[in-house]
């Protein structure tokens, strides 16, 4: 192992999140606007890449990988890609975030391949709302992707709620109930001020996770741990279940401080932060000179002077950040 990932701020960088495509086949109203344009493949960087990439990190300290998108499960050979990333060694959490709709069909082969952890967004529990809040997604096929994971030996899985006032508040108890009946664990998510034109003023449906407790707790005290999946969420525990509540709060508990990891696009872009433009250009590095792994290592630690130490969302409705969500792997 080689010298840690070390930023400008003292913080190790351990946790890398890859945003395998920008593509989705859910258009949620949080995330994307209507109309959308996606990338031309050539600018998308091959699973090659991906996977010369990922060794190069873990090469660097690395621990946990998550594969984002856009969807992950519609970049097609994605499965080829997750048994590589599998394979290497010193990746101690291998994790994908996704919208469930694809784990029916993929679940079996993302655990064959050493995938362990999987996080599914679901923020509504009711049929047309789902299919308002995603555009075009069926709830049925989420849920039954949720049980298929669970067949196929994810033990671990969580679902991502965003809560929006006025859309899905209401089922913030219901959302709690499902995922103790399905013996998952759930976070519940602040939305964030990323991308123009989403079609909801943010500042109207901004609901912060002190909220959401308070409106849990009203049914099941929550005890706070120290748990951790070295994710911004910080857990509690019910007296009577196994499954964890989170929250991911960037805008009421800053976790700045605590950040531990970097985002790389689709495209190939080294994201510092979330809430930040700071990046650097691995494409052109990796497409420059193929194979050379020592080059990418360096541009890698020499990014790390780029990492801001904080994002400035507002919860006043202002875009922060331009580029959307699925640009920027969540
Ligand atoms: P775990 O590994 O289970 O802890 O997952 P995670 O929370 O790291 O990842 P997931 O993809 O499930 O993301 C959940 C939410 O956290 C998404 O809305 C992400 O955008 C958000 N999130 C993850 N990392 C950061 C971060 O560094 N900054 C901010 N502001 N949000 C983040
Ligand atoms: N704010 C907060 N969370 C978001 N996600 C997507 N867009 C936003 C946003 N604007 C969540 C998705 C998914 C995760 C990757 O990010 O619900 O669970
Ligand atoms: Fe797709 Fe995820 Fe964005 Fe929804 S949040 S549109 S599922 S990338």
């Amino acid at each position: 192992r080689e010298p840690a990932l070390i930023d400008g701020f003292g913080r190790t960088v351990r946790y890398l999140r890859l945003s395998v495509t920008d593509r989705c086949d859910f258009r949620c109203v949080y995330c994307m606007a209507e109309e959308m344009t996606f990338l031309p493949r050539a600018q998308v960087l091959t699973l090659e890449e991906m996977a010369t990439l990922c060794a190069a990190f873990v090469e660097l300290g690395v621990e946990k990988i998550r594969l984002t998108g856009g969807e992950p499960l519609v970049r097609r050979g994605i499965e080829t890609l997750v048994e590589r990333i599998g394979a290497l060694e010193g990746l101690a959490d291998f994790a994908m975030t996704t919208n469930g709709a694809g784990l029916a069909k993929y679940a079996r082969q993302l655990y064959d391949g050493g995938l362990r952890r999987l996080n599914v967004s679901l923020d509504t529990l009711d049929p047309a709302r789902f299919r308002a809040l995603t555009r075009t997604g069926e709830l049925g096929r989420v849920i039954d992707g949720i049980r298929a994971a669970r067949d196929a030996g994810f033990a671990r899985i969580k679902l991502n709620a965003v809560i929006l006032k006025g859309r899905n508040d209401d089922e913030i108890l219901d959302l709690v109930e499902f995922a103790r009946t399905e013996g998952v664990d759930i976070s519940f998510i602040e939305e964030m001020p990323l991308g123009q034109g989403i079609g909801h003023d943010r500042a109207e449906t901004f609901c912060g996770s002190d909220e959401v407790r308070a409106r849990i707790e009203v049914r099941h005290p929550l005890v706070p741990t120290t748990e951790t999946t070295l994710g911004p969420s910080r857990y509690y525990r019910m007296a009577d279940s196994d499954s964890r509540i989170g929250f991911i709060s960037p805008h009421s508990h800053d976790f700045c401080g605590a950040c531990n990891r970097v985002r790389v696009t689709a495209e190939g872009r080294l994201l510092l932060c979330l809430g930040n433009e700071h990046s650097v250009d691995l494409r052109a590095v990796l497409r420059r000179h193929p194979g050379d792994r020592e080059r990418l290592k360096s541009a890698i630690v020499a990014a790390m002077a780029k990492k801001p130490e904080r994002h400035h969302f507002t919860t006043d409705g202002d875009v922060q950040v331009v580029r959307f969500m699925n640009m920027t792997g969540g």
